[in-house]
């Protein structure tokens, strides 16, 4: 293999440009040349396709975002749109792709190896909700922006004695939900992957308002519903008035933690090795700690498992 390429696709997570700054200088290192795919598989399709060099990628490991672009492209679902993409790799001497970005991204990675186009897939999306891997690129980051609001809340939350609804992204996992609630001290966090009972929700709120709580945080996963509609049904059941917060984007920005650089460094160039290696169609991740690989087309048979003994703790936590 003598030449690659890169692309980030669907919702942008920090930590990709660190991603693509391992891929590029590793791939270099070992004497290949890079070419960028720009705006996703939508670059790929129109041929939005630069040669990156070792200067490309600097100063941009600390950087929110992706220098890449990223894109949600219909398209590339159909096959006329893959023949386009691998038409536009084959014109620009690729021959392996790797591929930043969360389920939609790995999806059209499948297509191409089940095309015969090596692939490598690395998961970023601050959603943590791809199989295969502890952790996916962005999600620390999230979590972190993510605490500094509910902190943030919590301090307007005490002063006024109110409840506050937080909605958080996550697509259709309760990852930041839950690791959020857990580390922001929330009283009651809903996710996707435990439907809840608003019964004993306000059973948890009227025990903690006898023993003189005057505030609450709720964390509501957008996977369950809108913190909107939560508050709605909040109110139906007690009557009780609250103020609904929708952290929304400010979610995917800002500059990555030490921990999604470290990981998407560690990821980038393990992507690049398995390409020299001559494995495509695999895709990385972390398991305690450890890099590991699958075959890309087996990776949606494995569940991704959410962590239900922390949110056990959680509620014993927020008694
Ligand atoms: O997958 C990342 C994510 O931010 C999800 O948490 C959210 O549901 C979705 O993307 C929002 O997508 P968009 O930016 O296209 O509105």
């Amino acid at each position: 293999m003598k030449r690659i390429g890169v692309l980030t696709s669907g919702g942008d997570a920090p930590g990709m440009n660190a991603a693509v700054r391992a891929v590029v200088r590793k791939a270099i290192y070992h004497g290949l040349e890079v070419y960028g795919v720009y705006q996703g598989y939508n670059g790929l399709i129109n041929g939005n396709i630069k040669k990156l060099e070792l200067g490309s990628v600097g100063d941009i490991i600390h950087r929110g975002g992706t220098i890449l672009r990223s894109a949600r492209c219909e398209e590339f679902k159909t096959k006329e749109g893959q023949a386009k993409g691998i038409e536009q790799l084959k014109k620009f001497g690729i021959e392996g792709l790797v591929v930043i970005g969360g389920d939609g991204s790995y999806r059209g990675a499948q297509k191409l190896t089940e095309q015969g186009f090596p692939c490598v897939g690395i998961p970023g999306t601050i959603d943590n909700d791809i199989p295969g891997t502890d952790f996916t690129i962005g999600f620390d980051t999230a979590l972190n922006t993510v605490i500094e609001a509910i902190d943030k809340i919590r301090d307007t939350a005490t002063s006024h004695e109110r409840t506050f609804v937080i909605e958080v992204m996550g697509r259709d996992a309760g990852d930041i939900a839950l690791w959020s609630g857990l580390a922001g001290g929330a009283e009651t966090i809903l996710i996707p992957e435990d439907p809840f009972n608003i019964d004993e929700i306000v059973e948890r709120l009227r025990k903690g308002q006898e023993r003189g709580k005057k505030h609450s945080i709720i964390v509501v996963a957008e996977g369950v519903m809108s913190g909107t509609e939560f508050a709605q049904k909040l109110k139906d059941a007690t009557n009780m008035e609250t103020r609904v917060s929708v952290l929304g984007h400010i979610q995917r920005g800002g500059s990555p933690t030490a921990f999604d650089r470290v990981l998407a460094s560690r990821l980038g160039a393990r992507a690049v090795e398995l390409l020299l290696e001559g494995k495509g169609g695999r895709a990385v991740g972390i398991v305690n700690n450890k890099l590991v690989d699958y075959d890309i087309l087996e990776l949606f048979d494995m569940p991704h498992q959410l962590d239900l003994k922390m949110y056990e703790l959680s509620k014993e936590l927020s008694i």
